[in-house]
């Protein structure tokens, strides 16, 4: 499959999608304190979701269970909701939503620390995250290449000390959750893809604290830091436009 360009038509469907992640990942933000259950989130997120008049992208995804993929600490993505995963201080989780509305897919995700200001490391660690989502953002522009993006990325979390997950790679969206290209957090400028108009990109750093290594646990979804580092996730879905990247998911 080659890369899909989008419309503006299409772009403002997407737009629409991605408005209701934010609400969703809104509400869920609201909601994370100490004591509450990751499935707590999960129902409130699916609640939301049909509210809001949407369908769930990754319940039923390649069998996965959850509308929500929540991480906690040491797990860097997929992580899946349960009762059991109850939130307390001092933990950070990150939270990974998608919808589909009217044929059209949305993605996006955040890290929270719960009960408050986590210890100076793991501040550090969500701020960094987040800052190298917006640097790789800034970077999703006509004429640039996905290697610029993944660059943009790789050059904030190494200064800062933290690592780039390879194992997991950010991704095309649109009328399929996951499409061309491939959008790694690390790369080289002016390699890869030519990013043209039109083109929606999924941006999303996965960052540890140490190593970069993973492993995927014996339920099949959770993916966990080798080390046991904690690890951070920020997503974004963002158009690339004649006027600069445009982020839908807001
Ligand atoms: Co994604």
């Amino acid at each position: 499959m080659a890369i899909v360009c989008k419309t503006a038509g299409e772009i403002e469907k997407m737009r629409r999608s991605g408005h209701i992640v934010s609400q969703v990942l809104d509400d869920v933000r609201q909601m994370i304190a100490p004591g509450i259950s990751t499935m707590d989130l999960e129902r409130a997120a699916e609640k939301k979701i049909q509210e809001l008049g949407a369908k769930p992208a990754f319940k039923g995804y390649y069998d996965y269970p959850c509308v929500l993929c929540t991480s906690i600490n040491d797990e860097i993505v997929h992580g899946i909701p349960s009762e059991k995963r109850i939130l307390k201080s001092g933990d950070i989780v990150s939270v990974d939503c998608g919808v589909v509305l009217d044929g059209f897919y949305g993605d996006a995700a955040i890290t929270v620390a719960v009960g408050g200001a986590p210890q100076p490391e793991l501040q550090k660690l969500l701020e960094v995250t987040e800052a190298s989502l917006y640097k790789g953002i800034e970077a999703a522009r006509i004429g640039n290449s996905v290697g610029d993006v993944g660059a943009a990325v790789q050059e904030v979390v190494e200064a800062n000390g933290f690592s780039v997950v390879r194992d997991f790679v950010g991704h095309g969206i649109g009328t399929r959750l996951h499409e061309e290209p491939q959008v790694p957090n690390y790369g080289r400028r002016g390699q890869g893809a030519r990013l043209r108009e039109g083109m929606v990109l999924a941006i999303e750093p996965m960052v540890n604290c140490g190593g970069p290594e993973s492993k995927v646990l014996g339920d099949k979804w959770t993916a966990v830091t080798a080390d046991g580092s904690f690890s951070a996730h920020f997503e974004h879905c963002v158009a690339v436009t004649r006027s600069g990247p445009v982020i839908l998911t807001q």
